[in-house]
């Protein structure tokens, strides 16, 4: 920087020239027109209104000038310096402007066009069916259990007291996977004597339900089953049972039937009133068929040709499942004692149930994966 300076030389301070403040000028002004977009726009800017910018240097010449001749180059830079940072905002606006108008247009949605070439699919109905028998006995303090689908022979009869060569083993008819022998140098679980299954029923999850859990137990386990059935309309190889298990002290049949009664009317409506009929299980004593009044014709079709009904077939009476109380033996099983605790069992179908709840005729329907028959059952969540 020159000091104050008595003899003033303009040759000296060249930059100060008119010609060469309107050089730097007419120069920054051409920079900001030639800037195709705000970044280069940026750095013309930099270049020529930064502190090192010919203009900014001419600046600081001013101060070693004398009196008039620092008021005259103070006026001339000054006059540069504004008509430059005119021409910037000016350049700035349009730029932006430029910009947002290109933007709009780049990132437009067009909120007409279909937003999504998928069609939504839609939950099973059994899939929803069994949810909201869950939540019944979840809302009574049930829990939900599981169990595996390939399950030792010991789980699926002989813990449920079926004997080796008892009659119901042959009652349903079983999918083996691996014979006893097989199963013997293996590792199936339960007993070495035990083959390999694929489950008939759920009740093998009420023995594991009671070894996993001390008394007092409370579960509902829903699962799909298997037999050696022939996919017809009203039969099908896989099904879905739900089998509920209550294990506490003093349970008697009548807080089974109460139990059921409170299923029937929260899924079919109140007032609907459950019957039992003498049946025979292995693994429960005493055992009994259970039935419910028909919701459709609530029992007035029965005996009433005047009055026919579709759903019940005029019986009055739908079928639901076996049930009974937990017979002693597989508690023993279970590691139970059958002095202390009782317990009772109810297992149904849930095909069965969707059936005559939503008046589906054939089972097929439910087995093969077309959404034009899931989709009329909403998308229940
Ligand atoms: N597991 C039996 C079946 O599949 C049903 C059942 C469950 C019966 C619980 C009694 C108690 O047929």
């Amino acid at each position: 920087m020159s000091a104050p300076n008595k003899s003033y030389d303009p040759v000296e301070v060249e930059a100060l020239k008119p010609e060469e403040i309107e050089r730097m000028r007419d120069e920054a002004l051409a920079a900001f027109a030639a800037a195709g977009g705000l970044d280069a726009l940026h750095e013309a800017k930099v270049a020529h209104t930064g502190p090192t910018s010919p203009l900014s240097l001419a600046n600081r010449e001013i101060g070693a000038l004398p009196p008039q001749a620092k008021a005259e180059a103070g006026k001339r830079v000054g006059m540069a310096r504004g008509a430059v940072n005119k021409a910037l905002a000016a350049r700035q606006a349009e730029l932006e402007a430029e910009r947002d108008a290109r933007v709009l247009v780049e990132e437009a949605v067009d909120v007409t066009l279909p937003h999504d070439r998928l069609p939504a699919g839609a939950r099973h109905p059994l899939t929803t069916l069994c949810e909201r028998i869950e939540d019944v006995f979840v809302a009574m303090g049930y829990e939900v259990a599981e169990g595996p689908e390939v399950e030792t022979e010991w789980f699926n009869f002989d813990a449920l007291n079926f004997g080796p060569d008892h009659p119901a083993r042959a009652m349903q008819d079983t999918f083996f996977v691996q014979g006893k022998a097989a199963a013997d140098s293996g590792s199936a679980a339960g007993s070495a004597e035990s083959g390999v299954v694929l489950r008939t029923h759920t009740s093998p999850v009420q023995v594991r339900a009671m070894l996993d859990r001390e008394p007092p137990v409370y579960v509902v386990c829903p699962g799909r089953v298997y037999r050696t059935d022939e996919l017809d309309a009203t039969h099908t190889p896989v099904f879905t049972q739900v089998e509920l298990l209550a294990i506490d002290e003093g349970l008697t049949m009548a807080d089974l039937k109460g139990t059921i009664e409170h299923m029937v009317r929260s899924l079919f409506g109140e007032g609907l009133t459950t019957r039992l009929r003498p049946n025979y299980f292995p693994f429960t004593e005493p055992s009994a068929e259970l039935d419910m009044q028909c919701y459709v014709c609530r029992g007035e079709s029965a005996g009433n040709p005047d009055r026919p009904c579709r759903t019940c077939s005029s019986e009055g009476w739908i079928e639901l499942g076996g049930c009974g109380m937990v017979n002693p033996r597989v508690l023993i099983a279970a590691g139970i004692d059958p002095e202390k605790y009782s317990g009772f069992a109810f297992g149904f179908g849930i095909e069965r149930l969707l059936m005559f709840r939503h008046n589906v005729e054939d089972m097929r329907d439910m087995v093969e994966g077309d959404v034009r028959f899931t989709r009329p059952f909403g998308m229940e969540i």
